[in-house]
């Protein structure tokens, strides 16, 4: 059996599973988690993923591979990196990123080492065919030693690097042990050999988290925009981005802000040959190892975005090919809201729902509802509290699975109306709201009927515009 019709297998066997998204990347089967060395090559996207083959739980991570000429559809390509025994990968190939270094596509990942993957090192691979296959630099690790003033640790991973002039510069992720998440600056010439320069940031334990991961730093409308992946004891796993100056290699923050209040993590970043920043984004799930493993595959990705800056602050967009996938459209305007749920005529598990409310007090919309409201997934905006709001009480069975609810802080401008963009796709709901407050949620309704829509609240929804998404399938 070749690669491909092994993977095709794969997601046969997985396809009726109704909470697998039929329009968002997932792995064929098994594990996935971050975005990795996203680059456009020969035209076409080329998206790597942390990969468990061996089963539908963390461990032993490889580099998955899928390429897209619409940044919609992907195709699988056989596995990228696999951790080789005696070797600084031996336990992991963990994330990073991928560049151009003069026509020879290079990776610089971290390899990982012990049992716990507590030795973490900078590797280099390069391929000779087109991204296909990888050959590891014989000498890895490029760079081992991490900077004195972390202190005691081993989180030293997730290289992101960029070209200036003639020289190469890396970030890493790790931490400065009882301050914070940091992000160490390194330069080279030739991808091998890495000089250390300093910390360019280093946020604080109780707001940022305690160790940082897979940070990005790139221009972006005048502006740079440094985006980190936080967690620690006070703080969940969260996405921060710090908009500001950089100069003379030092990050001067102007702005700071959260990039989802969801399950929404470990994003990587990469501009395209239309100058568009997009983000790409590990959607995490949300019920047990268990559950997980039952069903054979977890994670999935985010739709690439398209990033901007609004007024001072980080704004996203799915990428406008996503509306190829559009098929049926049902189209409402000015429908006067009463607190009680309205029924909309409209079913489906893979939508792509644009809402723009003109709210007197909470208005929203239930999704993934059972024809009697037993299971239902409800999405709130609080214009009083400014607060976005997604239940998940009666989203689905509670075995195994996290039914407490997300909330994000949104703030409208006067006069503004609440803009809600919802992409639901089985387990998936992403939610961005006016292009600056992003909210992924996982939920998993127990019947497949669950596929209602209603709508409710103080004031009018101006417009709602819902399509039915087609599948990417490959088979
Ligand atoms: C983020 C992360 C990275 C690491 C990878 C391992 O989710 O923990 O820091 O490289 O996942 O899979």
């Amino acid at each position: 059996m070749t690669t491909s019709d092994h993977f095709a297998e794969q997601r046969r066997k997985l396809a009726n599973d109704f909470h697998r998204p039929t329009y968002h990347f997932t792995s064929p089967s098994n594990w996935m988690n971050d975005p990795n060395g996203v680059i456009q090559w020969g035209g076409k996207y080329h998206l790597f993923y942390q990969y468990n083959p061996n089963g539908a739980f963390w461990g032993t991570m490889h580099w998955g591979h899928a390429v897209s000429d619409d940044l919609i559809r992907w195709v699988d390509l056989p596995i990228a990196l696999a951790p080789t025994p005696d070797s600084p990968d031996e336990s992991g190939c963990f994330s990073g990123c991928a560049v151009n270094n003069g026509g020879v596509p290079t990776i610089i990942y971290t390899g990982t080492r012990g049992e716990h993957n507590e030795q973490q090192t900078q590797c280099v691979a390069i391929s000779h065919d087109g991204l296909l296959t990888w050959e590891k630099y014989p000498n890895n690790p490029v760079l081992s030693e991490i900077p004195i003033e972390a202190g005691s640790t081993h989180d030293f991973r997730d290289p992101f690097v960029w070209r200036e002039g003639d020289t190469w510069y890396m970030l890493l992720a790790s931490r400065i042990v009882g301050v914070g998440g940091t992000v160490f600056l390194y330069q080279s010439v030739d991808l091998l050999h890495w000089d250390y320069m300093h910390p360019l940031l280093t946020g604080s334990r109780d707001k940022n988290g305690d160790v940082w991961e897979c940070p990005n730093l790139f221009a972006l409308d005048n502006k740079w925009v440094l985006i980190v992946s936080g967690k620690g004891r006070s703080v969940p796993p969260t996405v921060f981005y710090f908009i500001g100056e950089y100069a003379d290699h030092r990050f001067k923050v102007e702005v700071e802000g959260v990039l989802d209040y969801g399950c929404f993590y470990a994003p990587l970043t990469m501009i395209d040959n239309q100058q568009r920043r997009l983000l790409f984004g590990w959607l995490v799930e949300r019920r047990s190892v268990e559950a997980q493993k039952t069903a054979g595959w977890a994670g999935a990705h985010s739709l690439p975005r398209v990033l901007s800056l609004r007024d001072g602050r980080l704004n996203m967009e799915p990428a406008p090919e996503l509306n190829r996938l559009r098929g049926e459209l049902s189209d409402f305007t000015n429908i006067p809201l009463s607190y009680t749920n309205k029924v909309v005529n409209v079913q489906g598990a893979a939508l792509d729902v644009i809402a723009e409310f003109e709210a007197s007090g909470v208005v929203g919309l239930v999704l993934a509802c059972a024809p009697d409201g037993s299971e239902q997934t409800r999405i709130s905006y609080d214009p009083e509290g400014q607060q976005l709001l997604v239940t998940r009480g009666q989203s689905g069975s509670s075995d195994g699975v996290d039914l407490s609810p997300n909330m994000a802080t949104h703030v409208l401008f006067p006069n503004e109306s609440l803009q809600l963009r919802i992409l639901l796709d089985g387990s998936i709901v992403e939610i961005i709201a006016n292009g600056r407050t992003s909210l992924c949620s996982r939920i998993y309704p127990t019947h497949a009927a669950s596929q209602g829509i209603r709508v409710f609240g103080h004031g009018t929804l101006k417009r709602l515009s819902i399509w039915q998404m087609c599948a990417i399938s490959q088979e």
